[in-house]
């Protein structure tokens, strides 16, 4: 048996990756290390999770001393300092209004969490028939069934069609080559597709609809930058209706789009926002949900010894999880992170823009630290194209990732100018290459 055979990889190629597999053993920094010695550029921070490089000696440190002194403590109806501490760090950090934090481990965890929330809230307030759920088109919100059933990337839902949540449906995504190839940052087109959610309204009744859930730059389809006034339209339309705006920030807060929270860049306050990677550096595993007053206060009912909302995770709050979280965000207000991820967008942008006229390449979008290159599929093979560029970087020393047949790009948000030329011109010579 190949010695690689019992893990079950996820989001992988298993077969193909036991054949001939790459295999990290180190990181530091901006940099990784083979098991074969080599050292690669990580042009992704991570999986979108390590804005600050690799191996923070603050972070490790941090992680290092909680483990010796609070490995973990019962989650339920006990608690520890650290996890106080750092809901109170996030709720003023977040915009204004949200003033409780629910822990959980993952993103996906985050948006189920979110969305239970939403379903509670109603409920309580005595709008219990607000049980529908809307999501995107093309959103990513993980793979658990709630965020499965919001999300709307065809492949991760296909095999699971039967069992998707009941009572949901999608607004239309925000992409149109035709009419916003190239553009970069905020397209000038399509705030109008905001009004779709109208249309649910209509066919579902408003009166009937929890929440709506996007992410405010889709990240995992393949980064779509949400057109100029289009957030601010689902807000507005939202309001009108009473319905919940769930904002799943899991990529975009903590420095990704040059501020804490894309809410704050957008200029659109959400009811709710979940977050997870870079909260930790991606070091401990970890998510957090935030939310405003109201809702809170609104399922804080009932005797006082009756637990208000009957959901959480063993790991909620975990010590390492905490400790690495106020380490990070020790780091990020020490080194001016958000700052630096800002002014760094504009270099960010020209590097990724040259890559116009290379072969295959039929659009190119980014806002923040965030880009796409998508590429025309091959017929036939579609994602064929994207994966070989992939591997062709890896092979030359630079980890970028491809969703499908886009190339996608998440560089450390104090990423040198040199390196993103690097990455870039790695992936030009990778497309002149591939057929
Ligand atoms: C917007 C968004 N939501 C949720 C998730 C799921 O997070 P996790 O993989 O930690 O469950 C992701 C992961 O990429 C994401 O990008």
């Amino acid at each position: 048996m190949n010695p690689l055979d019992a893990y079950w990889m996820p989001f992988t190629m298993n077969r193909a990756f036991k054949q001939a597999p790459r295999m990290i053993t180190r990181a530091r920094g901006h940099y990784y290390t083979t098991d074969d010695g080599r050292e690669l550029l990580d042009g992704f921070s991570g999986l979108w999770t390590s804005g600050l490089g690799h191996c923070h000696p603050k972070i490790v440190a941090a992680v290092q001393a909680q483990v010796a002194e609070l490995d973990y403590g019962m989650a339920f109806q006990v608690g520890h300092p650290k996890a106080f501490e750092l809901a109170t760090r996030l709720a003023d950090m977040a915009p204004e209004g949200f003033t409780r934090c629910f822990f959980t481990n993952s993103g996906s965890e985050a948006a189920d969490t979110a969305l239970k929330i939403a379903l509670a809230y109603h409920r309580a307030r005595g709008e219990g028939q607000r049980t529908r759920l809307i999501g995107r088109e093309r959103g990513y919100h993980g793979v658990n069934f709630g965020g499965m059933s919001v999300g709307g990337i065809p492949g991760n839902r296909k095999v699971f069609s039967a069992a998707l949540l009941p009572g949901v449906d999608h607004i239309r995504h925000t992409h149109s080559l035709a009419d916003m190839a190239f553009t970069r940052g905020q397209p000038s087109w399509g705030v109008h597709l905001a009004d779709d959610l109208e249309r649910l309204c209509a066919l579902h009744d408003a009166s009937n609809i929890a929440a709506l859930i996007v992410e405010p730059v889709a990240g995992s389809t393949g980064i779509l930058v949400p057109p100029i006034g289009y957030l601010q339209r689902l807000r507005e339309i939202c309001d009108r209706h009473g319905i919940l705006l769930i904002f799943d920030e899991v990529i975009t807060a903590f420095g990704r789009v040059g501020a804490p929270f894309a809410a704050e860049r957008f200029g659109v306050t959400p009811d709710i926002i979940t977050t997870a990677k870079g909260l930790t550096n991606g070091v401990v595993p970890m998510g957090a949900v935030l939310v405003r007053e109201n809702i809170y206060q609104a399922l804080m009912q009932g005797p006082a010894q009756t637990i208000e909302f009957l959901h959480g995770y063993t790991y909620s709050g975990h010590p390492l999880a905490a400790a690495a979280a106020l380490a990070t965000l020790d780091v990020y207000a020490e080194e001016n992170t958000f700052a630096t991820a800002r002014a760094l967008e504009a270099v960010f942008e020209e590097s990724i823009h040259a890559l116009r006229d290379a072969p295959h390449v039929i659009d190119i979008r980014n806002l923040g630290l965030m880009g796409g290159v998508e590429l025309a599929p091959r017929d036939g093979a579609p994602g064929a194209r994207g994966y070989e560029v992939f591997l062709k970087c890896f092979e030359a020393g630079v980890v970028v990732r491809n969703g499908g047949d886009t190339l996608q790009f998440s560089p450390f948000l104090n990423s040198t100018p040199d390196e993103l030329s690097h990455i870039f011109s790695t992936v030009r010579q990778a497309l002149a290459t591939t057929a």
